[in-house]
């Protein structure tokens, strides 16, 4: 019986729960918010929309941490967001505290469960997650490859005009301005997208996707996305809930492969019950290599900035 906790009634929370109910992928979700009344009001607003919307999951908007006991797996989504001319990496030093604290919480209520970090700057919350909850690694894994690559493709289809259901595209590395998106693993209904568009499209489609997140928060000004990241977090949730082996691009613990070492980056991993189950190495050119590096030394050193 699958129970989901989503740590964060805002925008990204709250319309992850909705996606994550709407898909019926666990009996009931806990949206847990230090904010009163928010996630209460929400949980019940979205729990009236479910004989419209046909589904059983049950909703439940609290402010108590001990809501989680039991969840098998827990979204975490607290935190302050952009605001236009704001990187990621400005709101670490607030969203360490917050990510930090929530996770003790997980630790000690919901110690079973696979943690799936959504705030921002995302590999290093994700870190934190990780030092706080001292779960094994496998069950700590970072949420931005699905939505970078979402945006890549649909980008992608948008250029060729063709349905997003044919375009597969990969992004690497960090959540961040350095991002790796890799074209020569992106396709088009199994057609390398290098024999479908010129390389100067590419490219501008390259840099479009890397500043997705900062398009998205100049148009809103007062946040950052949430319809596509929610999107993301429920094609995590069910590739968990379901045990599904898929192979999606999630910030995962790295102990040498790509030769990085004691880091989550945005890499190829096979996502089940189990989490992390494995992380997949593809072959990667000397430019790649030298871009992943760099974003990874970039993940590297707001670590370091890090005070645990
Ligand atoms: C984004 O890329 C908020 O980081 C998130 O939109």
């Amino acid at each position: 019986m699958n129970k989901i906790g989503i740590v964060g009634a805002g925008n990204v929370g709250a319309t992850s729960a909705q996606r994550i109910a709407e898909r019926e992928l666990a009996r009931e979700v806990v949206l847990l918010d230090v904010a009163e009344g928010i996630p209460q009001g929400k949980g019940l607003d979205m729990a009236e929309s479910a004989p419209v919307e046909r589904f059983d999951t049950r909703l439940i908007g609290t402010n108590d941490p001990s809501a989680l006991a039991g969840c098998n797996l827990v979204v975490i989504t607290a935190g302050i967001a952009r605001k236009p001319g704001m990187s990621r990496d400005d709101l670490q030093a607030t969203n360490a505290d917050i990510v930090g604290t929530v996770s003790e919480g997980v630790r000690d209520v919901a110690p079973q469960a696979i943690v799936v970090v959504v705030s921002n700057p995302l590999d290093v919350m994700t870190y934190v997650a990780l030092q706080k909850t001292g779960f094994p690694p496998h069950r700590v894994v970072g949420m931005a490859g699905i939505l970078d690559s979402a945006r890549f493709r649909f980008f992608i289809a948008e250029a060729l005009d063709v349905s997003v259901e044919d375009v597969t595209a990969f992004v690497l590395g960090g959540h961040g301005d350095s991002m790796v998106p890799l074209p020569r693993y992106s396709s088009v209904a199994g057609i390398p997208l290098t024999e479908l568009l010129d390389s100067a499209t590419i490219d501008a489609i390259v840099q479009r996707t890397r500043d997705g997140g900062a398009e998205i928060v100049g148009h809103l000004k007062t946040g950052s996305a949430y319809y596509a990241p929610a999107s993301a977090v429920a094609e995590m949730a069910a590739a968990i809930v379901r045990d599904k082996k898929r192979i999606l691009p999630c910030a995962a613990y790295l102990t040498g492969q790509y030769g990085i070492h004691d880091l989550f980056v945005g890499v190829p991993i096979k996502l089940g019950a189990g989490g992390v189950e494995s992380i997949i190495e593809i072959g990667l050119t000397p430019e790649e290599t030298t871009a992943l590096q760099k974003s990874a030394d970039e993940v590297r050193e707001n670590i370091a900035k890090l005070e645990l």
